[in-house]
């Protein structure tokens, strides 16, 4: 039987990139997928080409009322297993040039939207026997990075949720981990210049941007019961950059 054989899982910005690599890899492993997103016409169309294993539903992270809609659609298609707090913003500016809006905006969609995502679901997960959570947090929580306060701010936040969290949740079956990836070729790097990113990937030991797959892999194996005795752990995959 497949890994993810009649288990149903959430992911938010599921839409494209990191979290569209996640659902085709869920998908291919037997699992159902909820994608959600503020991208309304990638989302429909990825779940059209996943087939009936996958559905889409709108979801902002930052609407408490739509993450319990979004655990409603899951549990009507069956047992809910797994949530990745994917969706992420994220806008480079210096300390001078983050006005107050722009702070929020970061801790409304990284922080809260991950808040709320973890507690949407611990209900369903009880009822469920259990289940997996993964956050998407970054190298800029392990080591940091200039130019990005706001940014750092929410992953070092969704480093420190995912620990309480997993404390909290751990006698209830509930396991919670978080992903630190280094810099991935995906939409997120069009915020920087072609030859910013290339003078990034010259910082990275091993010379080159990580692949979609390449953290598709390690959120699945964070989801999948291989990784049953793991929770509040941060896993980097990134290339060597936090060291
Ligand atoms: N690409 C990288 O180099 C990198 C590195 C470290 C961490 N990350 C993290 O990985 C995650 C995925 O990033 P990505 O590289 O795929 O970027 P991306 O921009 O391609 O995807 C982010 C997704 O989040 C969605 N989203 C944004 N705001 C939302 C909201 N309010 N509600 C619901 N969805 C929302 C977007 O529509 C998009 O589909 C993010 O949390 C990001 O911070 C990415």
């Amino acid at each position: 039987m497949a890994r993810f054989t009649d288990r149903v899982y959430l992911i938010s910005g599921g839409a494209r990139g990191l979290g569209e690599a996640q659902a085709r890899g869920l998908v291919a492993e037997g699992g159902r997928v909820v994608i959600c997103d503020v991208l309304v016409e990638d989302g429909e169309k990825l779940a059209r080409e996943l087939g009936a294993a996958c559905t889409f539903q709108r979801l902002d992270v930052t609407s408490e009322t739509q993450w319990t809609d979004a655990v409603a659609v899951a549990e009507k298609i069956g047992k809910l297993s797994g949530l990745v707090n994917n969706a992420g913003v994220y806008t480079p500016v210096s300390i001078a040039d983050t006005d107050t809006a722009q702070f929020e905006r970061h801790t409304r969609v990284n922080q809260l939207g991950t808040f709320l995502g973890m507690r949407a679901v611990v209900a369903a997960f009880e009822r469920a026997g259990g289940g997996a959570i993964v956050n998407m947090s970054s190298t800029v929580a392990l080591r940091s990075a200039p130019n990005a306060i706001a940014y750092t701010a929410t992953k070092w936040a969704v480093r420190g949720m995912t620990k309480a969290a997993a404390l909290e949740l751990a006698s209830k079956n509930i396991r919670v981990n978080s992903v630190h990836p280094g810099p991935i070729d995906t939409d997120m790097l069009n915020v920087r210049s072609r030859e910013e990113n290339l003078r990034r990937v010259q910082q990275v030991p091993m010379k080159r941007l990580g692949t979609k797959e390449e953290i598709a892999g390690l959120v699945l194996f964070l989801l999948s019961d291989e990784s049953r005795y793991m929770t509040g752990s941060e896993v980097a995959m990134d290339g060597g950059a936090a060291l």
